[in-house]
C-alpha cells in the first residue's frame, strides 16, 4: 500500500501508521504509532481515532497491516480480527461497512482474496473514495450558502473526522473556499467538547470566522435571526431518513424547525445503513459516566460532579426525517419528501 498522510492519519508505506490523539487537540499535536489492530480498537474506543469516515478507513488500513506485518496467516484469524475492529465503536456505520468491504463479503467465500496485495488494494480505494465523497458533497453542499450566511454546526466533521476535506465541515470549507463570506457557530458539543476543541482548530487553520458558543446558546441566537442554516454530520443514516449524529444533534433539528433554519445532514453514502428501516433500529452507543462528571483534555482532567452521581451518557442522538430539510450525501441532494418517498433505496 502506497504511502499517504492526511490531517490525523498518516502511513509511511512500510510498517509505520500513526495516528493524531485527537483528545488533546487542540494545543497538543501528537502522534501514536498503531502498532497492531489492538491499538487502533483501544484508539477508536478512547476517541483519539474519531469521526465516522476516519474510523473506517483507519480500521481497515490496521487490518490491511496486520496482515502485511503477520506473515502466514490463518483465514480464521484475519476474520476474527476485522471482527475486533468492527466492535470497536457501534454506532457509524461506516466502520463496519468498509470492514466488510475489507473481508470482501459481498463475494462467494471461494473468491474472497485476503493476501496482502488484495487488501492494500481495497484499503486504498477505501481511502480514495471517501475523500472523493468528501469533496463532491462539499462542492453540492456549498451551492446551499449565499454569500453573507451564518451558519450553526455541530461536533467535527472536518479534516480531521475523515481523509477528505470532511463533510458537513467540508461544505463550510468550500463555501469560504469560493470567497463566500460566512461565518459559522460553532455548538461547543458536550460532553466530549468536539465543537469546542476539534471545530474551532480547524476554522481556524482555515482562517474561516467563527463564534464558539454552549449548545444550550443555539436557540438564542436563531429567535434572533442570525443563523441562516445548520448542517450537521451523520454516523448512520436509516432507509427513511432517520440519522444518527452526534449527541445534540436532535436538540438542534428541533430549535432549527421551530425558527424555519433550515436543517441538513451531510454524509457520504456509504453511512446510509438500509438494513435499519428507520432511526428506533440504529444502536446508539453508551459511554462512561466520568465523561459527564466532568471533562479531560490536553488540560488534564476535571471532575464537578461527585463521582457517585447516575449519569446518562448517550454518545448519539437520533434526528427524525420529519426534522430534516435535506440531506446532503456525495450522489446528490435529497429533500425530505425524496426521503420519505424511499429515495434512499435507489443505494440497495
Ligand atoms: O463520537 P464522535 O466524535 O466520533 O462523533 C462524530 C460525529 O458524530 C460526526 O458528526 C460524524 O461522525 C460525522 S464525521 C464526518
Amino acid at each position: 500500500m502506497n504511502k499517504f498522510e492526511y490531517l490525523s492519519i498518516r502511513y509511511d508505506g512500510d510498517d509505520k501508521l500513526e495516528v493524531l490523539d485527537q483528545r488533546k487537540l487542540p494545543d497538543v499535536e501528537e502522534w501514536m504509532l498503531s502498532n497492531s489492530p489492538s491499538d487502533m480498537v483501544s484508539y477508536i474506543k478512547q476517541l483519539s481515532v474519531r469521526g465516522a469516515p476516519l474510523i473506517g478507513v483507519a480500521a481497515s488500513v490496521a487490518l490491511y497491516l496486520h496482515v502485511k506485518k503477520g506473515g502466514e496467516m490463518t483465514r480464521e484469524h484475519i476474520i476474527e480480527t476485522s471482527q475486533q475492529l468492527r466492535q470497536a465503536r457501534p454506532t457509524a456505520v461506516n466502520l463496519m461497512n468498509n470492514l466488510d468491504e475489507m473481508m470482501q463479503l459481498s463475494l462467494p467465500e471461494a473468491e474472497r482474496d485476503y493476501s496482502v496485495k488484495r487488501l492494500a488494494s481495497i484499503a486504498e480505494s477505501i481511502i480514495q473514495r471517501e475523500v472523493d465523497m468528501c469533496l463532491k458533497m462539499s462542492q453540492l453542499g456549498a451551492q446551499l450558502i449565499n454569500d453573507g450566511d451564518n451558519i450553526l454546526t455541530h461536533c467535527n466533521t472536518g479534516a480531521i473526522a475523515t481523509p477528505g476535506m470532511g463533510t458537513a465541515l467540508g461544505i463550510i470549507r468550500e463555501a469560504h473556499r469560493q470567497g463566500k463570506r460566512i461565518h459559522v457557530y460553532v455548538d461547543e458539543t458536550r460532553p466530549l467538547l468536539q465543537g469546542g476543541r476539534l471545530t474551532t482548530y480547524e476554522l481556524a487553520r482555515e482562517k474561516i470566522p467563527y463564534t464558539l458558543i454552549c449548545d444550550n446558546m443555539a436557540a438564542t441566537l436563531m429567535a434572533a435571526g442570525k443563523i441562516q442554516r445548520v448542517f450537521v454530520g451523520a454516523d448512520r443514516i436509516a432507509r427513511n431518513g432517520d440519522f444518527a449524529n452526534k449527541i445534540g444533534t436532535y436538540s438542534v433539528a428541533v430549535i432549527a424547525k421551530y425558527h424555519n433554519v433550515p436543517f441538513h445532514g451531510v454524509a457520504p453514502w456509504t453511512t446510509v445503513d438500509l438494513s435499519c428501516l428507520s432511526g428506533k433500529d440504529i444502536p446508539i452507543e453508551e459511554r462512561a459516566a466520568a465523561e459527564v462528571q466532568g471533562a479531560s483534555g490536553a488540560f488534564g482532567n476535571v471532575r464537578w460532579a461527585p463521582a457517585a452521581s447516575q449519569t446518562f451518557n448517550p454518545a448519539f442522538d437520533v434526528t427524525p426525517v420529519d426534522l430534516v430539510t435535506s440531506h446532503i450525501l456525495d450522489t446528490g441532494i435529497y429533500t425530505q419528501e425524496q426521503l420519505k418517498d424511499n429515495v434512499l433505496m435507489n443505494f440497495s
